[in-house]
């Protein structure tokens, strides 16, 4: 299937019709020159304007970036404004980690769901920022028109820093705004963003995890789907409108834009965009970067990733509040996991490897046809090729040896935030210059400060008993596949005394390291001495591991500078070669939007699978034995009765739904937008059949999977009973052609 479709690329190519498609990440600046058009056959029905403006509110101001970081140079998820009070829609699984820090046995939040039924009881959160997009420009010409063509490797790239820097000065205002610059199209071309960073994001609401997480990991990036992936959050801002810290004087975000709510049922082939951030592509990775991922990359970390969430799985389920305290982490590497297996099952199921070769194979026939060109791209694809062998050599170390080693524990990371002020100790113990000493002891004080400090954040969700039996799953992976030679002395010696009994050696650590509970580490703050610290078992691996973590590291040949010029000359070679096929950048987390229609899917040989799921299905699903499974008695009443109010269609509820659109990790909590700008469904998901899509689009079978915007009001409406929350929005609805009534007139007779 796949080959056909780099047929019919080259069809289309040489026949000078530009391609078009579901496929593709664009950027708001050229939508009217690129897509308009197209789009507007498709059922678009808002002027260019109205999408995106510099000057007026445009749709464009109601999507925001979610970050952690006051100053984000990317997104870990996207939301939608839809309020006039700055109220977002995002996903479940965005939220999720705010949630659990919220959380705890008392208020389980991630189980029983959270709705602010008024905004004093709106949660602050410290790590949490929304971006949003003030403009976004062209700095490709401002830095290369200031770049002298003589500039190789690193000189060019400190050259175009320096530019770059003081673009990003000159549009900041003064900190006013967020200036991110970017390379796109491997460096051949460059753009800015400028964005406004609100800092007092709140919690508003949330269903619970047997409504937002339904179906769970067994259910993760696959259809049929029946989860209400949603969250809620407000962006508060300074009474003056702008951007603040947290403080109960701020005000609710007067937005420039939010999305009305549509009610519409969601049609087949209807038009549907989405906009978002989407996090990062390889579309243009090549053969033996696919070989590299497959050979060298995906395993050694599907097998960590694999042990790891066993060994969580095991303490999670005997223990309610180990299973609040890891929820967040178990879900992330989970989802990653997954994700791997099913990139490295779709790169072969799909022939991505023998596409790739195919589409090099005719690169290179076309280069050879010039001999400016031949001069020019001749060799890249020799020197990418190379690089990616090159790399693959002791690739595999460096991910156990960061994985299951420094990376491996939270007691082992813990331990290493002990080596400053080891190294204040030791360097106060030498000073002999008196004066120089109470300076030294002063930056001792200054640090245990900091170290008592962050005592509560790492023991909030830290347990003792589960980090233990990761620790020895962990050390059993990193003694077994990490070279001899690069074996911390400590670890020979454990393995030794405890004849290989990887639990017994745990076991012995933890027992004896000052930093496995709370209480010790209390205690030892107390007055630190440096003699315990320097015996510690966890601080003295902690240093080892992180030595052969350099040296693993060291070993591996990464990017050069000729790698670096190869890429860049590949894409531009590619964009050459298809003068009339439009291009899109591989997304790198900066806004775009995708464009297609609501439609379903042919999975394989004599299945078809429908566009939209029913809370049926969920009923269906339920299993009150399996966590993942289980429905609320209130949703089962719901269901029950059938009380959908104006949220159900055809007396069924509507779930989830797909399209075709081209999304990737990042758009999670992306809107989907109608032809008339209204929001029909929150983005979350892809789809098993097409894992490998961000090195490779699958027309015929990737999808993108969406909790209907209905099922999300209803959840809120009927099942949460924060109606507040659904007045707050505006809601679109088409009424149905009014149909004449027959009047029954009484004719009296004389
Ligand atoms: N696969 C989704 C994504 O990466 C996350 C879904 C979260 N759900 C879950 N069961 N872990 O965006």
């Amino acid at each position: 299937m796949k080959k056909l479709s780099y047929l019919f690329a080259f069809i289309i190519l040489f026949s000078g019709i530009k391609v078009k498609a579901d496929e593709g990440m664009w950027l708001p600046i050229f939508l009217e020159r690129l897509n308009y058009v197209d789009m507007e056959k498709m059922g678009l029905q808002l002027t260019p304007d109205e999408i995106y403006s510099v000057n007026n509110g445009s749709l464009k101001d109601a999507i925001v970036g979610l970050s952690s970081d006051p100053v984000p140079q990317g997104f870990f998820c996207t939301a939608e404004i839809v309020s006039n009070e700055g109220m977002m829609f995002t996903n479940h699984h965005c939220g999720y980690n705010i949630i659990q820090k919220h959380s705890s046995v008392d208020h389980d939040y991630l189980a029983d769901g959270f709705w602010a039924m008024n905004r004093e009881e709106e949660l602050p959160n410290e790590e949490l920022t929304a971006s949003i997009l003030n403009y976004m420009a062209d700095v490709t010409d401002s830095i290369f028109l200031n770049l002298s063509d003589t500039l190789k490797g690193s000189d060019r790239t400190a050259a175009i820093k320096k530019i770059t820097s003081r673009l990003k000065e000159n549009a900041a205002e003064d900190g006013k705004y967020n200036v991110v610059i970017k390379s796109f199209f491997s460096g051949n071309e460059y753009y800015m963003f400028v964005y406004e960073v609100f800092t007092d994001v709140r919690l508003v609401g949330a269903p619970p995890s047997s409504i937002g997480k339904f179906g769970g990991d067994t259910d993760n990036w696959m259809w049929p789907r029946h989860t209400g992936d949603f969250s809620i959050f407000r962006i508060y801002t300074a009474p003056d409108g702008s951007p603040a810290e947290y403080s109960e004087e701020n005000i609710p975000l007067a937005p420039k834009h939010f999305l009305p709510v549509s009610l519409d049922p969601v049609k087949e082939n209807e038009f549907a965009m989405i906009w978002g951030f989407p996090g990062g592509t390889e579309r243009n990775l090549t053969s033996s970067g696919i070989d590299f991922k497959v050979e060298n990359f995906y395993p050694p970390i599907i097998e960590v990733f694999g042990k790891k969430l066993e060994v969580w799985k095991q303490h999670m389920s005997n223990d309610k509040e180990v299973k609040i305290k890891y929820a967040s982490n178990y879900a992330g590497i989970a989802n990653a996991w997954k994700l791997f297996i099913g990139q490295n099952k779709g790169i072969k199921d799909l022939d991505v490897y023998e596409d790739k070769k195919a589409f090099e194979n005719e690169f290179m026939l076309w280069v050879e046809l010039d001999s400016v060109r031949n001069e020019k791209y001749g060799e890249i694809l020799t020197i990418i090729d190379e690089s990616n062998v090159e790399k693959a050599v002791g690739y595999s170390t460096l991910i156990y040896a960061s994985l299951t080693g420094v990376g491996g524990t939270e007691l082992i990371g813990y331990a290493g935030d002990f080596s400053a002020l080891q190294s204040f100790m030791e360097k106060c113990k030498e000073e002999k210059d008196k004066k120089k000493k109470v300076k030294k002891q002063n930056q001792i004080d200054t640090e245990i400060e900091k170290l008592k400090e962050n005592i509560d954040e790492h023991f909030k969700n830290y347990d003792m008993a589960t980090d233990e039996d990761v620790f020895a799953a962990m050390t059993e992976m990193y003694y077994d596949n990490i070279p001899k030679e690069m074996h911390p002395d400590l670890l020979n010696n454990l393995v030794k005394k405890f004849k290989g009994n990887f639990k017994e050696i745990a076991s012995y650590v933890y027992s004896k390291s000052n930093f496995s509970t709370k209480a010790k580490v209390m205690a030892f703050l107390v007055d630190p001495s440096l003699k315990a610290l320097d015996k510690d078992p966890a601080f003295i691996l902690s240093r080892e591991f992180m030595g052969s973590l350099m040296t693993a590291s060291s070993n591996v040949k990464r990017s050069s500078d000729e790698l670096t010029t190869a890429n860049r000359l590949f894409v531009e070679g590619i964009r050459e070669m298809q003068p009339d096929k439009i291009f899109y950048p591989d997304a790198n987390s900066t806004l775009r939007f995708s464009y297609g229609k609501v439609m379903d899917y042919y999975p394989a040989d004599a299945i078809h699978f429908d566009y939209v799921t029913h809370l049926s299905g969920v009923i269906e699903k339920e299993d009150p034995e399996d966590d993942e499974f289980i429905v609320p008695e209130k949703l089962i009443e719901l269901y029950e009765t059938k009380d959908y109010g104006q949220y159900g269609q055809d007396g069924k509820m509507i779930v989830c739904f797909l399209t075709n659109n081209d999304i990737t990790g990042g758009n999670s909590g992306s809107p989907v937008i109608n032809g008339k700008g209204e929001l029909t469904g929150i983005a979350f998901d892809g789809n098993w059949e097409a894992m490998s899509s961000d090195i490779a689009f699958a027309p015929n079978l990737q999808r993108t999977i969406v909790v209907d915007i209905r099922y999300v009001l209803f959840i809120i409406d009927k099942f949460a009973g924060a109606t507040h929350l659904i007045d707050e929005l505006t809601i679109a609805k088409t009424t149905p052609p009014t149909v004449p009534v027959a009047v029954e007139v009484e004719v009296i007779m004389n």
